[in-house]
């Protein structure tokens, strides 16, 4: 089995409950009322199941990976009783830049990592990547974030901050997924 495969599905069973599912860009994902996270293929019925993987880290320099280790905390907080689930696509014109030229976006004009930086460590992430699986995939990357609810409202800023950076001029299919623990 591929250790970095994470499948989520919706369907009538998971360990988070769908409160809502809202197409920010492009096609909606059927509404389903539980997710379920596993590490691997999905083994019981769902009604959509997403795969990406976890990898290495593509942008961030010594000094950024620093300052996140430094603050950032894990997935599975008890307080974390809350979840979103945004899987994104970008455009064909965001994949055919050099890896340079996506860095300059991403960073140097959009500013994703010190912006999210801000919102650490009360938000837990963890980004799964989908292009390079053996079957074809929806989206480019599931993003997957826990958090107490004390911390929704902030959660909304930072969505409200990425959303209008430049970087989001190459997504081209957004749908969020907002959870509740079971
Ligand atoms: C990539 C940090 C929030 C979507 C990244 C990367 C970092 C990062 C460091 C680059 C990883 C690499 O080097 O390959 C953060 C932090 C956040 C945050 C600290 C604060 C919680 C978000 C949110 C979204 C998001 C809220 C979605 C709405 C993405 C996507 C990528 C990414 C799609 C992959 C970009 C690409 O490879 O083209 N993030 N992020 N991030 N993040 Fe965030």
């Amino acid at each position: 089995m591929n250790e970095r495969l994470w499948s989520f599905s919706g369907g009538d069973h998971g360990q988070w409950r769908v409160t809502s599912v809202t197409a920010i860009t492009g096609a909606s994902l059927a509404m389903a009322s539980q997710l379920d996270i596993i590490n691997g293929a999905p083994i019981r019925p769902f009604v959509w199941s997403l795969q990406g993987v976890t990898s290495n880290e593509r942008y961030v320099q010594q000094d950024e990976k620093q300052k996140l280790v430094a603050v950032q905390q894990g997935l599975g907080r008890a307080s974390s009783t809350q979840a979103a689930l945004i899987p994104i696509r970008k455009n064909a014109a965001w994949w055919a830049f050099t890896q340079d030229e996506r860095r300059d976006i991403l960073e140097a004009k959009s500013r994703h990592i010190e912006i999210g930086l801000r919102y650490l460590p009360p938000i837990a992430r963890r980004l799964h990547h989908c292009r390079d699986l053996a079957t074809a995939q929806p989206y480019d990357f599931l993003t997957w974030f826990e958090f107490a609810p004390e911390h929704a409202t902030a959660f909304d800023d930072l969505l409200g901050a990425l959303r209008s950076t430049p970087e989001w001029a190459y997504v081209e299919r957004e749908t969020e997924l907002r959870l509740q623990r079971n």
